[in-house]
């Protein structure tokens, strides 16, 4: 394992008590509503009944019941964290919801599943973060499907219009959001890559279908 990684296994392990709550706050200030945000990211995934469909870096695993609103019973749910921390919250979380899903301790960067395993493949946070990131790409690549859709999303501000208050501030006291997206990273045999911006444009959102 990276340095990177072990750092960021660590942190997310001291931090998941308070990881939902701290989201919730987040998307106060941001005046959005965090699941109305997580809900357009899960919508572009393309998704139909009967799907299996794999979160790389599931954390407390908020968007599981929104794939699951478009797999339905039939869908098979796959969550993979380095955090078991992060994993013991999100099962609970899936207990509560009455939700069935498969969840893997691993890293990103080296997915423990077979190619072309998945029907969609998502990732909603944590990639600036990462060590390998043009590896994590490659692997959720790797086991899409050809023709799934693979959607990676995190915060940044564009670079390419003026920016509001929040995204000021949020570049001054947060320098992750300084990281541009990793559209450079992305393998080219990547068909139909698209860039857009939500969570009130303090997020990205990349876009891409396996070949
Ligand atoms: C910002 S949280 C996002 C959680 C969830 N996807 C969400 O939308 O709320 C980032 C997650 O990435 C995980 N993580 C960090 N580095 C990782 C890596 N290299 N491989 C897999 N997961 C990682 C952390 O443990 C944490 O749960």
């Amino acid at each position: 394992m990276y340095e990177t990684e072990r750092r960021s296994r660590d942190y997310y392990e001291g931090r998941a008590r308070w990881y939902d709550w701290a989201n919730r706050i987040a998307a106060l200030l941001r005046g959005v509503s965090g699941i109305r945000e997580r809900r357009k990211a899960v919508r572009h995934l393309g998704l139909t009944p009967g799907d299996r469909v794999l979160e790389v870096s599931v954390g407390t695993g908020t968007n599981l019941p929104l794939i699951a609103e478009h797999v339905g019973p039939a869908g098979r749910l796959v969550g993979l964290d380095i955090s078991p921390a992060m994993l013991a919250r999100c099962r609970k979380k899936m207990r509560g919801e009455g939700l069935e899903v498969d969840l893997v301790e691993g890293e990103a960067a080296h997915l423990p599943f077979a190619d072309r395993a998945f029907d969609a493949v998502f990732h909603h946070g944590g990639i600036a973060e990462f060590g390998d990131r043009r590896g994590a790409i490659a692997e959720m690549m790797r086991v899409a499907k050809p023709g799934a859709k693979v959607v990676v999303c995190d915060v940044g501000v564009p670079s390419d219009r003026k920016l509001g208050l929040t995204s000021r501030l949020l570049l001054k006291f947060q320098p992750i959001y300084d990281q541009p997206p990793p559209i450079d990273l992305i393998p080219r045999q990547a068909k139909d890559v698209r860039l857009s911006w939500f969570h009130g444009g303090a997020w990205y959102m990349i876009e891409l279908v396996s070949p």
